[in-house]
């Protein structure tokens, strides 16, 4: 008989760095396997250091496709640190019997704050202006020094009017902006009606604003969604902001468009290969770019992780972990 030991604690993998508050909570509660660098784990990697784990605390960089999956025998769950997850197979994971979560909320005003901080950048030629001051070449005052395009009064373009881009709309109310917005599920009216939106096509919505925000999901449909013929629709003064995912965007043809001028500008925070960015936008002046940190404040990755092992550690207690995606898995 052992007087020490306890019922064994149940083993999580975590595939990648997340902050330290969030791996002490995983470890009063299970046993960890940390892989505590920033390099993530191959799909043979984490193959091999999954078997015996029951819970996988995992990031955007790691693909679960269905071969993937088909290996993570025995793990009851998948906790995304991140709130997109289109690195998971949803359906896969459903038919394998895997829980997967996210970590919305946390994240929303922090994306939202930073898809402003783009298009403000973009507008008022922020990084231009840096790099002007901070390589000596300022010498003189000049009437039309580094001019650039008003935001108040504008109009905002927003695809997608979920969680962000709602919050991206109360920021535009701010700046007195007409918002327009194209969802393939129009909001409530109550939501249309406080946000001061009006819903349009696709195509109107392109037409007439002087900049558009991207926050949609990427799917099979919204691959894309912005390509040449998008961005011939745009005004040449207008200018675009990504903070969704990387390939809602037709990458070269943006790049075209901003070499050509026949759009004035862009903001981007994710691309189609990250951490590969296409060439041409390396040597144009007129795109403002970050390295996927549009959610990157102090508090809301520290959130992000710890809501990560909360939903972890739910699921292995036989709790409904709170950010659940495949709720059919927890009815049956
Ligand atoms: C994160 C994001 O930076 O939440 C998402 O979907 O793209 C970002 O907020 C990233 O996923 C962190 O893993």
């Amino acid at each position: 008989m052992c007087d020490n030991c306890g019922p064994m604690k149940p083993a999580i993998l975590v595939t990648k760095r997340i902050y330290p508050e969030a791996i002490e909570y995983l470890k009063q509660r299970a046993e960890v396997d940390y892989a505590d660098t920033d390099d993530g784990l191959s799909a043979e990697e984490l193959a091999e250091r999954v078997r015996g784990k029951r819970a996988v605390v995992s990031q955007l960089t790691d693909r679960f496709s269905a071969e993937v999956l088909a290996r993570l025998d025995g793990v009851r769950i998948i906790a995304n640190v991140a709130v997109g997850y289109d690195n998971i197979d949803i359906a896969g994971a459903t038919r394998a019997g895997i829980l997967v979560t996210h970590t919305p909320d946390v994240l929303t005003d922090t994306t939202a704050d930073f898809a402003f901080t783009l298009l403000l950048a973009a507008a008022r030629r922020v990084v231009e202006g840096h790099h002007y001051v901070h390589s000596g070449l300022w010498t003189k005052w000049r009437i039309d020094l580094l001019v650039g395009q008003d935001i108040h009064h504008r109009t905002l373009g927003i695809f997608g009017m979920g969680r962000i881009g709602q919050a991206v709309a109360r920021r535009a109310g701010g700046f007195s902006m007409r918002i327009l917005y194209h969802d393939a599920v129009r909001a409530p009216e109550p939501v249309e009606r406080d946000l001061g939106l009006e819903y349009t096509t696709a195509e109107r919505l392109l037409g007439e604003s002087d900049f558009v925000s991207l926050h949609v999901p990427l799917l099979a449909e919204t691959r894309h969604m912005i390509g040449a013929e998008q961005l011939r629709t745009m005004k040449p003064t207008a200018i675009l902001v990504n903070t969704s995912r990387g390939p809602v965007v037709d990458e070269a043809a943006l790049a075209e468009a901003l070499e050509r001028r026949t759009i004035a500008g862009a903001g981007l925070d994710v691309f189609e290969r990250e951490p590969h960015v296409h060439p041409a936008l390396l040597t144009l002046e007129n795109v403002v770019l970050a390295p996927h940190i549009a959610s990157a404040s102090v508090d809301t990755r520290r959130q992000m992780s710890m809501m990560a092992a909360e939903n972890a550690i739910a699921a292995l207690e036989g709790r409904r972990p709170p950010n659940l995606l495949n709720r059919e898995l927890w009815a049956s």
